[in-house]
């Protein structure tokens, strides 16, 4: 794939080309892993609008609750600090949970923009439109791109305080210590008492953490093979998606909750002019959803520089919403 270069000889790599990149490096990778940003085309979207609906998935509904019934007390700390503020949401989505906060804000008669940040063309796409119907009066601007490259941005927009939303237990997509590596990152292009409010998967009886991970109607294997489809899609590969399985596991001691795909029998794969050789049974990673007991969360905010102000969870103990205060 030919790589646009700039006058001045900087490499500025397309979307579709960091994609090329990123497969090509997780396949040639021993063991191989695929990142699991990219499972969010529109096809992804709409599988985890599904999975957000199934009966096994506890975490959406878990943190919808906290939003409906501590939306006060998840926006006093603000209104009592900002008379004028942003709302940056990284890795918005479809935005559910989100709304009941924004609503309320904007019921406050206080003066904010709402960023939403997403690597999904289609979910900004939507937001930007949905969004001002959902709530009348509400500023939305949204922002396609990698997390970083558009809170970064974000300040070419504005330099307002601000209050970064990251929700749906997103941060477990990353190993603890690139989580807080993230956080540290987060507080760098932050300023001292902008707040960040962070939805967590705790730590809990492992069989219901698998199960969300495990439907029974195939839907999170549909959203696993998604990605395999979009690379044939997107880069002209040509996976055959019977010839892998979804795979999930769970390690209680280390939090980890991890989903593979399987390739069922050796075989080739072409993408583009790479090839890659699959054993029967080896395992390709694809997510990570780590979960934390209540002491690492609070580890995390120490090392990453962040106050700890307040702790919303849901009537199972079962997630958590923290805000924290930049230092
Ligand atoms: C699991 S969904 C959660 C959506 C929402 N936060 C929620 O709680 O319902 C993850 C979202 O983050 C986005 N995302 C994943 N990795 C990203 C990245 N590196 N930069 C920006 N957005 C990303 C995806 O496109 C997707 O919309």
């Amino acid at each position: 794939m030919a790589i646009h270069r700039h006058q001045a000889g900087t490499v500025e790599l397309t979307a579709k080309e960091r994609f090329y990149r990123e497969v090509i490096h997780g396949l040639s990778s021993t063991p191989k892993y695929l990142p699991s940003k990219y499972f969010y085309d529109a096809a992804g979207d709409r599988l985890f609008q599904q999975i957000m609906q199934l009966p096994e998935y506890y975490l959406t509904r878990c943190e919808h609750e906290i939003f409906v019934k501590q939306t006060k007390a998840l926006a006093a700390p603000l209104l009592q600090q900002f008379e004028t503020f942003d709302v940056l949401e990284l890795g918005a989505g479809d935005a559910t949970k989100s709304t009941h906060l924004l609503r309320y804000l904007n019921d406050s008669a206080k003066d904010f923009t709402y960023y939403p940040i997403d690597i999904s063309e289609n979910v900004i796409r939507l937001l930007e439109n949905e969004m001002p119907q959902r709530i009348p009066g509400l500023e939305v601007h949204g922002l396609n791109g990698d997390y970083f490259d558009m809170l970064a941005k974000s300040y070419d927009l504005s330099n307002r305080n601000k209050l970064v939303l990251f929700l749906g237990s997103n941060i477990g997509n990353f190993k603890r210590d690139e989580a807080e590596r993230f956080l540290q990152a987060l507080n760098y292009h932050l300023q001292p008492g902008d707040m960040v409010l962070i939805g967590f998967d705790v730590k809990k009886n492992p069989k219901d953490i698998l199960a969300a991970y495990n439907d029974d109607s195939g839907v999170t294997k549909a959203f696993n093979l998604n990605l395999l489809k979009r690379i044939n899609c997107e880069l002209g590969a040509d996976f055959n998606l019977t010839k892998f399985d979804h795979y999930p596991t769970y390690n209680p001691i280390s939090g980890a909750c991890k989903s593979y795909l399987i390739s069922l029998q050796n075989q080739q794969v072409t993408i583009g002019e790479e090839s890659f050789s699959f054993y029967k049974n080896e395992p390709v990673w694809t997510e990570l959803s780590q979960k934390y007991a209540e002491r690492e969360i609070d580890e995390l905010a120490m090392r990453a520089g962040f106050k700890p102000i307040a702790k919303y969870y849901d009537s199972k103990d079962w997630f958590v919403d923290v805000l924290w205060e930049r230092i």
